[in-house]
């Protein structure tokens, strides 16, 4: 009898992603402040690696996709630059996409191109020669003294002309050599802002800031009409700055989608949410959290901001998650440390219904951006983020399906001890705590695994029934509020996986030992079905 009802629940799941078109574009689709990115028509949870900065070369790729196998990722992203494709003005060269594309269709790999234009980390180290080196024509941010610095003006519009051109030139190639859509999102600049200066002082820009704020943006954001100085007080130079470069990347977006609209994104390079800090010490406007509504409302045609997580402290990981996943944006993380700590923050991620996760610097160029990632990409490192996308990859549409629904929860391991070492999940009436750091067969307390590689990820497949995965953690359900008399009993645990076509296979039924301390799960991949009941 269980069995049909299980069989049903995972039945009205695939059956709901089945795909609708071979060819449909990928979009974004939004309900009740959740997210899906649609990939051939269904929710696609992207399972990515982003290979390092120089290795978007077509002698480099070799390098790039034994990491990818090793991973089982689903999607690769890749750098596309502008001096790569426009190395002399109006003369255009997509050798290494086409090639790209190919190899990704022979790998079965998902592209997610990454623009580098006018800002590369803010800087213009990716614009062509005949851009960044061409400071009349298309001039660099003066700072408040008076002097020109190392980035760009985002009021230059040759500049933005410039950039948008060839951007439109990609997307327009992309929608010839790409009918299959093996390319799903396109990130539109690489982490801008600008370090050191708040905002650009040039004549253009300064005349700006004297005006008032925008109408557009006075409205969408909901505050009082004004200068920028009045409505934004002691921020109005980096709220400014923000306006200024989001309004451009916008434009380079809208430019590109009225070729192909594909999903487009930004990327955020990150600041301390904890501390307050001088704008001068950060890439001050960018799509950082300070600014995230500034950019909602300057960039319309850009449909989600992405925290670029370089920490692997839970405290700043779990905040990064709060700050970035929001009703009016899509939690996406594109680029994380690959270091083995950070792995098991995948969890979070997949429970918060985040609809990627993407280690930098997958590949074996031999580069490695130690300490904000691995100081060696050995087999060991590779396997910690492997092991997430070995049990999600047969997942990749089903979570993301339950995940839009509002069905998913996860946790990853927190570092504090006064966190005491577990995490609870409110799932309805039932509730699941995740501990971690105990033997399988004892009740001692949790004391955290000697390094934090601890999580657990639950779905509701419906009522009273979960799916339940996770590495070295215990996850224990209870009732916290029980009718009077009423008590929890687990009904049947069962250990499967779901086949190529998505049905779930059974293997066995966990009773005894295996459950009587709480479902403990070790470093092996296990998925179960936990069926939870009441007795009185
Ligand atoms: C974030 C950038 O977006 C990447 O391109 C790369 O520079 C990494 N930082 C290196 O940690």
């Amino acid at each position: 009898m269980m069995k049909a009802v299980l069989a049903g629940v995972v039945g009205a799941v695939l059956c709901a992603t089945a795909p609708v078109l071979a060819a449909e574009l990928p979009r974004i689709v939004a309900d009740h402040g959740r997210h899906a990115l649609l990939v051939d028509g269904a929710p696609y949870l992207m399972l990515g690696a982003q290979i390092n900065n120089s290795s978007a070369w077509p002698a480099m790729l070799p390098k790039a996709w034994p990491t990818v196998a090793q991973l089982d990722a689903n999607t690769l992203e890749v750098p596309i630059a502008w001096e790569q494709i426009e190395p002399k003005e109006g003369q255009f060269d997509f050798s290494f996409l086409d090639q790209l594309l190919t190899e990704a269709r022979a790998h079965h790999v998902h592209l997610v191109l990454l623009w580098f234009g006018t800002w590369k980390n803010t800087s213009p180290s990716y614009a062509p020669a005949w851009v960044k080196l061409d400071n009349k024509r298309f001039p660099r941010m003066i700072d408040e003294k008076g002097q020109s610095i190392y980035a760009l003006s985002p009021f230059a519009t040759t500049t933005l002309d410039a950039d948008r051109a060839a951007f439109t030139r990609l997307m327009a190639h992309l929608k010839a050599a790409d009918p299959d859509h093996e390319v799903i999102m396109v990130q539109v600049e690489n982490e801008t802002g600008t370090y050191g200066t708040v905002r650009d002082h040039s004549p253009a820009a300064d005349k700006a800031f004297a005006a008032p704020v925008p109408a557009e943006i006075v409205r969408r954001m909901g505050v009082q009409a004004g200068t920028w100085s009045q409505v934004f007080g002691a921020d109005a130079d980096e709220q400014f700055h923000a306006w200024a470069i989001a309004r451009y990347v916008d434009a380079v977006a809208a430019a590109g989608k009225a070729e192909l609209p594909l999903p487009m994104y930004v990327n955020a390079s990150l600041n301390d949410p904890f501390k307050p800090q001088d704008p001068k010490t950060y890439s001050a406007g960018g799509p950082t959290h300070q600014v995230l509504a500034m950019w909602k409302a300057a960039a319309p045609h850009v449909d989600a901001i992405g925290p670029d997580i370089y920490t692997s402290d839970f405290a700043h990981y779990m905040k990064y998650l709060d700050l970035y996943g929001r009703p009016d944006n899509m939690l996406f993380v594109p680029e994380t440390g690959n270091a083995k700590d950070y792995a098991r923050h995948f969890f979070a991620v997949v429970g918060r219904g985040g609809v990627g996760f993407s280690p930098f610097g997958m590949d074996q160029t031999g580069y490695y951006n130690f300490p904000l990632g691995a100081a060696k990409l050995d087999a060991e490192t590779i396997d910690a983020f492997a092991a997430n996308y070995r049990l999600f990859r047969p997942l990749e549409r089903i979570w993301p399906k339950l995940a839009y629904e509002g069905r998913t929860w996860g946790v990853s391991e927190p570092t504090a001890p006064e966190a005491g070492h577990k995490q609870v999940m409110t799932l309805g009436r039932w509730r699941a705590t995740a501990t971690f750091g105990q033997w399988q067969f004892g009740i001692d307390p949790p004391t955290g695994n000697p390094t934090p590689s601890g999580g657990v990820a639950v779905a509701e497949l419906g009522p009273d029934e979960y799916l339940v995965t996770g590495y070295h953690a215990r996850v224990s359900f209870d009732l916290p509020s029980p009718k009077p008399g009423e008590h929890m009993i687990i009904d049947r645990v069962e250990e499967g996986h779901f086949d190529a076509d998505g049905h779930w296979v059974f293997e066995r039924v966990w009773n005894g030992d295996e459950v009587d301390y709480g479902l403990n799960f070790t470093g092996l991949p296990q998925l179960l079905k936990v069926k939870l009941a009441t007795y009185r």
